[in-house]
């Protein structure tokens, strides 16, 4: 992969920062999609994504796990750099995972800080409302961009007692709306509406003055965002009703993998151009050697050691 093109590539964009994506309530939608490395950041770069989420999802998408709860600072961390060093014009969020803001607001600002410092994520994600609000105030407070997270959030599995739409009845979404509220009122720069009624992610919507990011909540948001894995095709698993799948990259993989192996087993890979050659001279000597059994009788040159050889 030649990644120095494609970061040079990748730059031709002005660089999307956490206060041009508040101003882009009700304007242009925003676009926003997940990476856990280096190269799909650089694929989501290059596609025009303007927010990059590195998310907790990493979990479940690339590391086989069935929740998120198992995701640690560390590894988060490990994913987070991975995308940073792909220098893309997206911003990029870093996903805070379960318990790495929980306790206090000061483990909340050293985990949200080792996200800045060592990964090199321009904004963290949290999901919750009113109960985070102190995390997230101390989070801001040491000048961290941060974006918000309701409806549903993966890391309330248990307490949710699955992966349920939130916000069907009227009570708990109009406890959504105030939390909504709340969250735009203390200073986060946008926020993720998941698995909720299309109206009320529309009022949730007209109700607060940041932008909006829907999955699962309709069409009325101020942006979209999906899982890289999801919206590729990428795999062959469970698809939640909210994913539309712009390719089937997983099968193309395979029929790909198929064509390698057919041309392993007929001999018709590699070809002339995927082979090194040597002068025809040196490899009838060679022959003639191996077949005599010595070096006797070289020059000296033809002893010397190999070129460099360029790939
Ligand atoms: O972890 C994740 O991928 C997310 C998105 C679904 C918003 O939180």
């Amino acid at each position: 992969m030649s990644s120095y093109a494609e970061k040079a590539e990748a730059s031709k964009r002005p660089k999307v920062t956490a206060p041009k994506v508040r101003a882009r309530k009700g304007g242009d939608k925003l676009r926003m999609v997940t990476a856990y490395d280096h190269p799909s950041a650089v694929i989501a770069d290059r596609a025009g994504a303007d927010i990059i989420l590195v998310g907790d999802s990493v979990a479940n998408v690339m590391l086989g796990h069935d929740d998120t709860l198992s995701m640690t600072v560390n590894a988060m961390i490990h994913h987070i750099a991975a995308v940073s060093r792909a220098e893309t014009s997206a911003l990029v969020v870093g996903d805070m995972p379960w318990l790495s803001y929980h306790t206090t607001p000061e483990e909340a600002v050293h985990n949200a800080g080792r996200f800045v410092q060592e990964g090199g994520a321009e904004a963290v994600k949290i999901e919750g409302g009113v109960k985070r609000i102190e995390a997230i105030k101390a989070i801001l407070d040491a000048e961290i961009p941060v974006m918000g997270h309701l409806g549903l959030t993966p890391q309330s599995v248990n307490q949710m007692g699955g992966y349920r739409v939130q916000g069907r009845n009227v009570g708990p979404a109009y406890e959504m709306i105030s939390e909504a509220k709340a969250l735009a009122e203390i200073g986060v720069f946008s926020m993720v509406l998941e698995g909720i009624p299309a109206a009320l992610a529309e009022i949730i919507t007209n109700e607060v003055a940041v932008p909006t990011i829907g999955i699962g909540a309709g069409n009325v948001t101020d942006g979209q965002v999906l899982v890289y894995h999801d919206l590729l095709g990428l795999h062959n698993g469970h698809l939640p009703k909210f994913v539309r799948q712009y390719a089937k990259l997983a099968d193309d993989a395979v029929a790909a993998m198929q064509s390698f192996f057919a041309d392993v087993q007929s001999g018709a890979f590699p070809g002339p151009d995927e082979t090194y050659t040597m002068d025809e001279e040196s490899a009838n000597l060679l022959r003639e050697m191996t077949a005599g059994g010595g070096y006797a009788g070289l020059e000296a040159d033809d002893l010397m050691a190999d070129e460099a050889m360029e790939r």
